[in-house]
């Protein structure tokens, strides 16, 4: 994971001026999008087992899946990165700005960590690595989220 804390992410950090039922409303938003990004890797696991299996319909599109998912979870990513979303606690909670500057910061490792699984889909010979390839980036995505998750719960834990 990169240690480097972009600019961008800097800039992200607001003045504190937070309602806690608007900073709920927000990060509900957050965690309804982490389910249904769950769901799109849901779909991924399955289909990337169809093709393994040699059971995959001849209008399954792996890359096109793929590619949805790639463009949702950047979407999910500029709103967590908006000032209003994790900067706001940032600049409510300085103890917990560390966590949130690490987080944000995992943004682009995970963007780059879609590549290789990108990559493989352009070559048949290498299909029977999609899943392992899959699993892996995952593993990385649920990491991430569990962590953002915990930071939430702890957040919402120092304002009660
Ligand atoms: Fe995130
Ligand atoms: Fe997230």
């Amino acid at each position: 994971m990169a240690s480097i804390i972009s600019r961008r992410h800097v800039k992200c950090i607001p003045r504190p001026s937070v309602e806690p039922a608007a900073i709920f409303g927000r990060f509900s938003t957050v965690l309804s999008e982490h389910a249904d990004l769950g769901a799109l890797l849901d779909r991924m696991r399955d289909l990337f087992a169809d093709l393994r299996e040699g059971r995959a319909g001849p209008t399954s599109d792996p890359g096109q899946l793929v590619e949805e998912f790639r463009r949702e979870l950047r979407k999910h990513f500029t709103l967590e990165e908006n000032e209003q979303y994790f900067g706001t606690i940032a600049a409510d909670r300085p103890e917990l700005k560390g966590e949130v500057l690490r987080l944000l910061a995992e943004h682009e490792d995970l963007m780059g960590a879609l590549a290789p699984l990108q990559a493989a889909l352009q070559e048949p010979a290498r299909r029977t690595e999609l899943t392992s390839l899959f699993e892996t980036f995952r593993e990385q995505l649920r990491t991430h989220e569990r962590a953002e998750n915990a930071l939430l719960r702890e957040y919402f834990d120092l304002r009660s």
